[in-house]
């Protein structure tokens, strides 16, 4: 079977965003299980934990289901670097009363381990963002029974991926939440909408495209699929489902902000990732930060000490453009209710497109 196969033989073509700090396996069970296809984002799980993550997944449900991975590069900070970095970040651990962590000896679990873990795994479909395979990679995982999937937010992006051999890639539009997977150019020169970008991805490449990006109800499924998408990612779609673990201070936030709330921001883990708009990210600006995962890891304790002080300025609220139109629920129910309402959507449209 091919990976578009699998996407358009799905029972419903939503796939559930990889969310790191949003979800775990409990989520991609439902998902899976409701006929979408599921994901773990394994980015944060240290090599060893992603076997035994996958393998619960794969004992609960014997439907299809994605892990992914963040393509941390392994940077140290100078100690200039660093002693500036934690100048800044040193009166935000005051107002919570925490001494700033010691100096790290590791930024990020090492990517090369995480990838052995995930060949060994083997997912039916190994998802990666923030870069491109090398071939010999994605080889090596299509070897051991995975398809591959690579995130681009340019057609440049998608053709690299097609390049290394990926089975397919998820484009992945401006509107999104939580980081964006730029790796080519600049992220202004990364910044393409949803639409746009679907539209163009598809043109360009034979291999399936998923498309992500502010798609938070039935009406969004059905006009990406429209735009000849094989599925649909979705993400702060599900920020306020039972299976969430992003907490009651993040989802709070989300229930009461405005609509244009949110910002692109590398304040948090010194790559840009949109979130709802908050003192952080006010106050520090971007051009100070270090460099992904560098800044990720010097905040994530002071993420930590909002988020059990229930203080959403501090927290990495990430959330997409749309993010306000989500809905709580079960997971699986939400994509049983967002097919049924892109099932809806078409035959509206099919009507409307008849009587003309
Ligand atoms: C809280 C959160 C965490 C995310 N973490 C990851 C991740 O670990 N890996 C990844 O590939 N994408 C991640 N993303 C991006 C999603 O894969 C997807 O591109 C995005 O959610 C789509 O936009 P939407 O939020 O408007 O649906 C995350 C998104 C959110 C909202």
């Amino acid at each position: 079977m091919s990976l578009r196969a699998l996407l358009e033989g799905l029972p419903i073509p939503i796939v559930q965003a990889p969310m790191v700090g949003a979800q775990d396996e409990r989520m991609a069970i439902a998902v899976s299980e409701a006929g979408g296809l599921g994901s773990l984002g394994a980015g944060g799980l240290a090599p060893s934990d992603i076997e035994p993550a996958a393998g619960a997944v794969r004992a609960a449900t014997a439907a299809p289901f994605a892990v992914n991975l963040q393509m941390a590069p392994a940077l140290k900070p100078t100690a200039a670097e660093l002693e500036a970095a934690m100048a800044r970040l040193a009166p935000w651990y005051a107002r919570f009363g925490e001494t700033p962590p010691p100096t790290p000896n590791t930024y990020s679990h090492e990517f090369e381990a995480q990838l052995d873990a995930v060949v060994r795994a083997a997912p039916p479909i190994a998802s990666f963002i923030f870069g491109v395979l090398q071939r010999a990679d994605v080889e090596r995982l299509q070897a051991a029974g995975s398809y591959v999937v690579g995130t681009a937010n340019t057609v440049a992006e998608a053709r690299a991926w097609a390049a290394a051999g990926a089975d397919g890639v998820c484009a992945q539009g401006f509107e999104a939440g939580g980081h964006h997977g730029y790796f080519l150019g600049d992220v202004e020169a990364s910044s393409v909408g949803t639409m746009a970008l679907l539209a163009t991805t598809v043109a360009a490449l034979d291999i399936p495209v998923i498309a992500a990006g502010g798609i938070m109800d039935g009406r969004g499924v059905a006009a990406a699929l429209a735009l000849g998408a094989s599925a649909v990612q979705m993400g702060s779609a599900f920020l306020l489902a039972d299976e969430a673990t992003n907490g009651p201070t993040w989802q709070a936030a989300l229930r009461s902000a405005a609509e244009d709330a949110t910002r692109l921001t590398r304040a948090f883990s010194g790559r840009y990732a949109r979130g709802l708009e908050n003192r952080f990210m006010r106050e520090l600006k971007d051009a100070d930060v270090p460099a992904y995962p560098i800044q990720n890891r010097l905040t994530q304790p002071l993420r930590a000490a909002a988020n059990r002080a229930g203080d959403p300025e501090a927290i990495s609220l990430w959330a997409g453009q749309a993010a306000t139109l989500a809905r709580p629920g079960a997971a699986g129910d939400l994509v049983k209710r967002w097919w049924a309402e892109a099932r809806a959507a078409s035959q509206a449209l099919a009507a409307r497109t008849a009587k003309t």
